[in-house]
């Protein structure tokens, strides 16, 4: 217990938070996260895998008579805050993003949330990456947030496409110097032989380019993407198991009584789901 107490002290020493949410010592007296739940043993980790359960005790329930905003970007961006000042998170802008190509075969992985309006969501990759490729393939892509020690997920379907070239120079202009000499020299996704390689490759154009006075064009494979939103679920964990569920849809859901959606803002509607 005070490893994992020790642990967690070293990811809490951050200064964005701006409120707290909920303190490790409530989690562990309430007996949420136990130091049972860390045993690593081999001989009977398959059974410790089947025990972790946490009970979601959430300090913020939020109902269809309550919600912060009655658009989906509007309810992301209080939900958004609450997660940037939880000291415990630290990416609140970390996010999965999941991708299908034309045969269907899906695949998912982590990139950073570097912005968000009224209508999308944005994120910056290599245009010769595996998602990149998968998204010229088949734009319908999903994000998933989750931020646990709120107890909080939003879940994200819509149309990915790519920003102008201006808007991805101007991000790429703000990068750290180091970022952009490595958007440069990675090939992302692509087999290479070590990666000792690349670390070669990334000081061989320091030397060209040494610092920020000696700057760098943003290549052409590398760029941002949005996603524009056509359904966006907000979850939030109850103790019960019975969580609770809104979900957002751009327009009316067919497949949903008319008698369960209500008229949002912006042309949303939205409904609840059973957990
Ligand atoms: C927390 C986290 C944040 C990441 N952020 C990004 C990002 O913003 N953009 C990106 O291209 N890759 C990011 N990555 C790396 C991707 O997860 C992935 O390895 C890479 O984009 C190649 O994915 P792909 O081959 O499926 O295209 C991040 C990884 C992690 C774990």
């Amino acid at each position: 217990m005070l490893k994992l107490q020790s642990i967690v002290n070293k990811l809490c020493i951050n200064s964005r938070a701006t409120q707290p949410c909920i303190p490790l010592s409530h989690i562990i007296k309430t007996g949420t996260l136990t130091a049972a739940n860390f045993t690593t043993s081999s001989s009977n980790s398959m059974a410790d895998v089947a025990g972790l359960r946490i009970n979601y005790d959430p300090k913020n329930p939020f109902d269809l008579k309550s919600l912060a905003a009655k658009d989906p970007m509007g309810l992301f961006k209080h939900w958004f805050e609450e997660a940037r000042g939880c000291e415990q998170i630290i990416e609140p802008n970390a996010m999965t993003i999941a991708t299908s190509n034309s045969k269907g075969i899906p695949s998912a992985r982590m990139v950073l949330l570097k912005g968000f309006d009224t209508d999308c969501f944005k994120f910056y990759t290599n245009y010769e990456s595996r998602k990149a490729k998968d998204i010229a393939e088949n734009n319908n892509v999903a994000l998933m947030f989750y931020w646990e020690p709120l107890h909080k997920s939003v879940r994200v379907e819509g149309i990915a496409e790519k920003l102008s070239e201006a808007e991805s120079t101007e991000y790429f202009k703000s990068r750290p110097h180091g970022s952009q000499l490595g958007a440069c020299v990675s090939h992302q996704s692509t087999p290479i032989s070590s990666h000792q390689d690349l670390l070669d490759k990334w000081e061989e154009l320091k030397k060209k380019h040494p610092d920020a006075d000696h700057p760098i064009d943003k290549p052409d494979f590398w760029g941002g993407i949005r996603i524009i939103p056509n359904t966006v679920e907000f979850w939030q964990g109850q103790s019960s198991r019975l969580h609770k569920r809104v979900k957002f849809t751009k327009g009316t859901p067919e497949e949903v009584h008319p008698d369960l959606v209500t008229q949002g803002d912006n042309g949303w509607t939205y409904h609840l789901l059973s957990s």
